[in-house]
């Protein structure tokens, strides 16, 4: 049954049982906006799905700390670099526990940890023959602290393609990697791999890119001693973008979690640090692997590139454009719809594929109402409530047959079938809509069975409970699906259900039994259902 999902990967995740997911480390030269909390968020219901699967999990996300933009943003501020870096990273972190993301590390690249090993990966580059010095004259887009080769340069009018503002002319002396002795290794790799890169016309942009890959500096000079310097060469430090594109190694070349480099990372990032991710970071890692020692140094299994989210004006949400959505304005959402309100709007209705998302209030609130309020939790008040009425709060034992009833068993097999396929391939809409479907199919069963009718009739209290028994048990299937989209409301509901060996196992990154708990017939009749208030209350504007 995931097979389908084995070859989308180009590994099998299921016989794998270990599962690495990163996000992008994020700049320190301002806070978090919903940009950042997109990402981190994302990672979060994919780390979480494979929890619940059961697999030894590991998802990391943390700051980019060497930049020039941070170093000035701290002499503009009269701080040092390190000392602006430690209020903005802590200001991540702070968002992200708010935010209830289950990361099991936080890197920052201003760590001993991560300097002491790219300083050693840097020196094994350096005798690798990889790696040469000679001079760098060109563009540089400040922003995105990224060199910019002519030809792009003058495609784009000499401004950077991401925030309009013009390039830098940059002179200096650099260390250079020879990227362009990858063309072919990594072409041959994307070939091997047909999902290496994700979605599909992301993979296209790059290999055609790669096609003409020249060698990209890897130091920079004149960063004030802020970064990593070049081991042997102390003028020099450490370009910002390899000294962070490390972090997804550093952090995990430790004895204990190696396993997890080795199962394959799964790199989510947005579009504009894709050339980074898809080129130069594997055949960085191309470069490593031959060396002695890093023979274990395997690529990453997929990188997915999302899209942006925008505002209404149709530009992409960003610090720079001073458009995005910030922490207060994060706090507002979630203190009125509740965390899980927000981390599943984000997650099935965010730029997944290769179109931006729009973020609107008004979009927001219609999502909220129609699949937390009228679905799920309408669905959750309707049953917990006739169970109540009906049989006195104890789940009744299947009675007699009931016309329809024959068929719950294999819906929920449908659902959970399409929802492991869709998580599979980070389609988190349709992992959604798969569960959904299921509490769909609750309610027109409900509809069609009318228990609330059945039991004003003479002997018909057992049918009635062969209903509810059914819908209590795809409500609870359904709930194991919704987990990692809405961690908070679906524990909630197990507790109602009697269900708290779930919320135990699955407690401090615990591991969860998925096969086990999406097999119909769990629940015991006679167990207590609790009513409780709604899980997410209508709103009316
Ligand atoms: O690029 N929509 O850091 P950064 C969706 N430090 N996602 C967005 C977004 C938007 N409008 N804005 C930002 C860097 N993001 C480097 C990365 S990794 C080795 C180094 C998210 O602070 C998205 O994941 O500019 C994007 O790739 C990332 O934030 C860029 O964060
Ligand atoms: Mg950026």
């Amino acid at each position: 049954m995931h097979a389908a999902a084995a070859s989308h990967l180009g590994y099998n995740p299921r016989l794998m049982s270990v599962f690495y997911v990163t996000t992008p480390i994020y700049y320190v030269n301002d806070r978090p906006h919903l940009g950042h909390v997109y990402t981190t968020a994302v990672a979060d219901v994919l780390a979480r799905y494979h929890r619940l699967r059961g697999d030894d999990t590991f998802f990391l996300t943390g700051t980019d700390e060497h930049a020039a933009k941070v170093s000035d943003r701290a002499a503009e501020q009269d701080m040092t670099p390190q000392q602006l870096a430690d209020i903005m990273s802590q200001a991540f972190q702070d968002t992200f526990t708010k935010l209830e993301m289950s990361n099991n590390d936080f890197i920052r690249t201003s760590q001993d940890r991560h300097k002491q090993r790219v300083t050693q990966y840097i020196t094994a580059l350096l005798e690798s023959g990889d790696v040469y010095s000679g001079d760098y004259e060109g563009w540089y887009d400040a922003g995105q602290e990224e060199y910019v080769p002519e030809n792009k340069a003058r495609t784009n009018d000499y401004k950077s393609d991401v925030n309009g503002k013009p390039l830098v002319r940059k002179t200096e002396k650099n260390y250079f990697f020879r990227l362009s002795a990858y063309r072919e290794p990594l072409k041959d790799h994307f070939e091997k791999h047909p999902h290496f890169v994700q979605p599909e016309a992301r993979r296209n942009e790059i290999l055609n890119r790669i096609a003409e890959a020249e060698d990209v500096p890897i130091s920079r000079t004149g960063t004030g001693g802020w970064g990593i310097p070049v081991p042997g060469d102390d003028e020099q430090s450490i370009y910002v973008w390899i000294d962070a594109l490390f972090n997804y190694l550093t952090t995990v070349d430790t004895d204990d979690r190696r396993k997890y480099w080795k199962a394959g990372a799964v790199h989510l990032i947005a579009k504009d640090i894709l050339w980074f991710h898809t080129a130069i970071w594997p055949a960085l890692l191309q470069a490593l692997q031959k060396l002695p020692g890093y023979e274990w140094v395997n690529l990453p299994a997929q990188i997915y590139s999302h899209s942006y989210w925008i505002s209404d004006t149709g530009e992409k949400m960003s610090k720079s454009l001073g458009n995005f959505l910030d922490p207060e304005a994060i706090d507002n959402y979630v203190g009125e719809f509740g965390l899980d309100a927000l981390r599943y709007f984000l997650a099935t209705r965010g730029p997944l594929g290769v179109s931006d998302s729009t973020f609107s209030p008004d979009l927001f609130i219609e999502v909220y109402n129609a699949d937390l309020a009228n679905t799920f939790g309408n669905c959750a008040s309707r049953v917990t409530n006739m169970i109540n009425r009906y049989f006195d709060g104890k789940l009744p034992p299947v009675g007699p047959h009931v016309e329809a009833s024959e068929a719950y068993g294999s819906t929920a097999h449908q659902c959970v079938t399409r929802y492991i396929e869709a998580m599979e391939r980070i389609q988190l809409d349709r992992a959604g809509e798969a569960a959904l479907d299921l509490v769909r199919a609750i309610d027109n069963y409900i509809d069609k069975t009318q228990p609330f009718k059945l039991a004003k009739e003479d002997g018909k209290l057992p049918e009635v409970g062969t209903i509810l028994y059914h819908c209590a048990e795809a409500l609870r299937i359904a709930s194991v699906m919704l987990w990692p989209l809405l961690p908070d409301k679906v524990e909630e509901l197990w507790r109602r259900f009697g269900c708290d060996a779930y919320v135990e196992a699955l407690a401090d990154r615990g591991a969860g039994d998925f096969d086990a708990w999406t097999n119909w017939g769990q629940l015991a009749s006679g167990t207590p259902i609790e009513q409780g208030d709604p899980l997410f209350p209508r709103y009316q504007a």
